[in-house]
């Protein structure tokens, strides 16, 4: 499999993709939303945009599958599955807010082989494939090498409708808020991934996520030299709906912070 070719192919039709949801966030109306349960919302812009992806690349590999978040397709690859969020960060489109990407990825097997994440409003294309070095535009990054917790900044997701690890979320949240230059919440968990792996952000941890937010973003940051594990400080962060991730040298800190306050 010629990764670093498909990687080009699926940066191509992200930055196609995007450009449609750009442009339709000038017609969007409050009307076109769809409530698919508390707070995660849904309207045709993410379903156009996953069908077209969908079609692309049932071409490019016909024999794999999709895990796709609208659930265009239910096709099972034996050994290749694309993993797809169409638009990471709806409730901020929906609202207006510009930060909102494209995640797609590839799992062969059980391992992720190729991640790409994109960003139309910065016109920034992340992307990484399986030993192959991750890229912002197809320009080499590298995690931060940002040694202090001290100055080092942050990332997160509010949990927003699923509250049952709260107590151990907020006391991370209340240590970086006393130990760190600061904490985002910028709505796009894809994004959130990207920005470590570029540097932008030291670290970043959020639970109740799905694949389709995290699989392209964590092997962008461990292509960047960067460490992803769940919150056990394990490897079950794909599909755990747990997720820890940050460059090298705060690393091991952070770590222990989170694996500490969420211990059983
Ligand atoms: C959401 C974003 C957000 C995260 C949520 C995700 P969506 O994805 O990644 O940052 O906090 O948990 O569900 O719904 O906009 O695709
Ligand atoms: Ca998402
Ligand atoms: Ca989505």
């Amino acid at each position: 499999m010629n990764l670093q070719y498909l990687k080009d192919e699926v940066c191509d039709i992200a930055i196609e993709v995007g450009d449609f949801i750009k442009e339709e966030c000038n017609n969007f109306n409050q009307k076109n939303i769809e409530i698919k349960s508390k707070n995660s919302l849904v309207s045709y812009v993410d379903k156009t945009a996953e069908k077209r992806i969908v079609t692309f690349l049932e071409t490019l590999l016909p024999a794999a599958g999709f895990i796709a978040e609208e659930g265009t397709s239910d096709k099972e690859g034996e050994h290749y599955n694309w993993i797809i969020d169409p638009l990471d960060g709806t409730t901020n489109f929906m609202h207006g807010i510009p930060t909102y990407s494209i995640s797609i990825a590839l799992k062969f097997n059980n391992e992720i082989v190729l991640g790409v994440v994109y960003e139309p409003n910065n016109k920034e294309c992340f992307s990484a494939f399986l030993n192959g070095g991750a890229f912002l535009n197809n320009k080499p990054i590298k995690v931060s090498n940002q040694t202090k917790i001290a100055n080092s900044l942050f990332a997160t997701g509010f949990p927003y409708y699923d509250y049952k690890k709260l107590e151990g979320y907020l006391e991370v949240l209340k240590w970086l808020m006393y130990k760190s230059r600061g904490i985002r919440r910028i709505g796009s968990a894809a994004v959130d991934l990207s920005y470590v792996a570029c540097g932008r952000f030291e670290g970043f941890y959020e639970y109740s996520l799905n694949a389709w937010d995290v699989a392209a973003g964590a092997l962008i940051v461990i292509e960047a030299g960067g460490i992803v594990t769940d919150f056990k400080g394990e490897k079950d962060f794909i599909f755990g709906r747990e997720i820890i991730a940050s460059n090298n040298s705060i690393g091991k800190e952070f770590q222990s912070k989170i694996i500490d306050a969420f211990k059983p």
